[in-house]
C-alpha cells in the first residue's frame, strides 16, 4: 500500500524508504515522500537513553493538565519543547506563549484554518502560499469543501481585497528558500510553518517571533511515526479555537507519543548543553554534518552530468553551531536545464520523485527527498550520475 499523504504516487512496485529490503539494480526507489528515516542510525547509537517504559496502568486519563488551555498537552512535553527552543535559539517559546500539541503539524494546520477563519464572514477566507508551495496545503484546505476557508493558490498573484490567510514556510518545502510573507495587506493572517527551521537544514540566524509558528517532531528529530507536532501561539483566543478543533477531531493527542517526544527532546537538549570532557556530537551537529556531506555529493554529481541544476543558497552565521554554515535542505529541488519533464526522466532510471506540478509550478522541476537511508541515497547518486543529456525528444514539455 502506498500511504495517501502528499497524494500517493503511482509507485506500487517501489520500495517505501522505511522498508528494510535489500536494494538491487532493479529496485525502484521512492524519493517522493519526505520520510526522515536517515536519522534511524543516530537514534540506534543512543540505545537505551531514549527508551520510555510505560506500564499498563499509566496514562489512562484523557486529561493531562485540566487547568491549562491546551488541557491534553503533557507538562513534560510542554517543558521539553520550550527548553529545546531556548537551547537551539530558533524560536521564542517563553511562558507567555501558548503551546498546542497536535497529531503532527498536519492536524495543527487544519486546526489553524478553523481558528483563523470566522463563520460570520460573507464568504470563505482565502488561503494562499507563494509558489512553489508544500503540496499538502491545497489538499488539506480543499478536502472538506469548508464554508469557512478556501484555497486561493499562489500568494504572488493574489489580489483580492479582504481577509486572507498566508502560509509562510521557511525554509520552504520544496525548494529550501528562506521566506517572508509576500501579500502584506490589511486583513492578512499568517501561519509560519517552521518545520525545517533546525540547524541540520539551515543556519539559525535569529529566534523566530511570529504570531503562530508550527513545528514537527517528524522533521526536527526524524520521529515522524510518533505523529507529534506543536504550535507556538501568542493569542489565547486562537489557542482556544485550535484546542476545540483537536478536541472534536481526536480528543487530544496520544500520551505515549507525547512522553516519547518529551524524552527525545530532553536528551537532545541535554547533549546540546553538555560541554564536558566526554562531550559527543549532538543530534543537530550530526544532522548538519550528514546533510552537508549529502549536499556536497549531490552538487558534485549534478555538476558533472550537466543535465540538471539546483538552487544556490547563501551561507549565513548559525548562532547554534557558532560559525558560518550552508543551507542543506531536506529536499533537493531539481530543475532540468533543457526543460524536459524531470519526473519522467528520473522514472526511466527507477527513481520516483515528486513532480513540480504538485507544488504549483511546471514539470521541469521535481522534488527529491534528501532524508532517505544511506543505501538508497547512494543508489540515487549512482543512478543520477548515469543520466546523460541530450534529453530524449518525447520527454520534452510542450506548452
Ligand atoms: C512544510 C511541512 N509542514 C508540515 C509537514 C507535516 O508534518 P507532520 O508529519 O508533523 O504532519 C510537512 C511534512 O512533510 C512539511 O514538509
Amino acid at each position: 500500500m502506498v500511504v495517501g499523504f502528499e497524494k500517493s504516487v503511482s509507485a506500487t512496485k517501489s520500495v517505501p524508504s522505511s522498508a528494510k529490503k535489500t536494494l538491487s539494480s532493479d529496485s525502484v526507489i521512492n524519493f517522493a515522500r519526505g520520510d526522515p528515516t536517515m536519522y534511524e542510525s543516530y537514534w540506534k547509537r543512543l540505545g537505551e537513553r531514549c527508551t520510555v517504559v510505560i506500564s499498563g496502568n499509566d496514562l489512562m486519563s484523557y486529561f493531562s493538565d485540566a487547568e491549562k488551555v491546551c488541557w491534553f498537552l503533557m507538562p513534560e512535553l510542554d517543558h521539553a519543547i520550550r527548553r529545546l527552543h531556548r537551547v537551539v535559539g530558533n524560536a521564542i517559546a517563553d511562558d507567555d506563549r501558548f503551546i498546542v500539541v497536535g497529531n503532527g503539524s498536519t492536524q495543527l494546520f487544519q486546526a489553524l484554518l478553523y481558528a483563523l477563519s470566522s463563520p460570520n464572514e460573507p464568504e470563505p477566507i482565502s488561503v494562499v502560499a507563494a509558489v512553489p508551495f508544500y503540496s499538502s496545503y491545497p489538499e488539506e484546505t480543499e478536502f472538506l469543501c469548508s464554508g469557512l476557508y478556501k484555497w486561493a493558490g499562489d500568494a504572488y498573484s493574489f489580489d483580492k481585497d479582504g481577509p486572507y490567510i498566508e502560509v509562510v514556510t521557511s525554509p520552504n518545502n520544496p525548494d529550501g528558500a528562506i521566506r517572508e510573507a509576500v501579500v502584506n495587506r490589511e486583513g492578512g493572517k499568517l501561519i509560519h510553518d517552521l518545520a525545517y527551521y533546525w540547524p541540520q537544514y539551515t543556519p539559525i540566524t535569529s529566534r523566530a517571533d511570529y504570531d503562530v509558528m508550527l513545528f514537527t517532531l517528524s522533521k526536527a528529530t526524524g520521529h515522524a511515526g510518533s505523529r507529534i507536532g506543536w504550535a507556538i501561539v501568542k493569542d489565547k483566543e486562537i489557542t482556544t479555537k485550535m484546542v476545540k478543533f483537536i478536541e472534536l477531531s481526536s480528543i487530544g493527542v496520544s500520551k505515549e507519543s507525547q512522553l516519547r517526544a518529551a524524552k527525545i527532546l530532553g536528551v537532545i537538549s541535554d547533549d546540546c548543553q553538555n560541554s564536558g570532557p566526554n562531550r559527543e556530537e549532538n543530534f543537530f551537529e550530526y544532522g548538519q554534518r550528514l546533510m552537508s556531506e549529502r549536499w556536497e555529493k549531490l552538487r558534485e554529481v549534478v555538476k558533472r552530468n550537466g543535465v540538471f541544476s539546483l538552487p544556490k543558497y547563501p551561507q549565513d552565521y548559525c548562532n547554534f553551531i557558532g560559525k558560518y554554515t550552508d543551507s542543506n535542505p531536506a529536499f533537493a529541488w531539481l530543475k532540468s536545464k533543457d526543460g524536459v519533464n524531470c519526473d519522467n526522466l528520473l522514472r526511466e532510471h527507477k527513481l520516483v520523485t515528486r513532480c513540480g506540478t504538485n507544488f504549483g509550478v511546471g514539470s521541469k522541476y521535481t522534488r527529491i527527498s534528501m532524508l532517505s537511508p544511506d543505501e538508497e541515497f547512494n543508489l540515487f547518486l549512482e543512478r543520477l550520475s548515469a543520466i546523460q543529456g541530450p534529453p530524449m525528444e518525447r520527454l520534452i514539455v510542450k506548452g
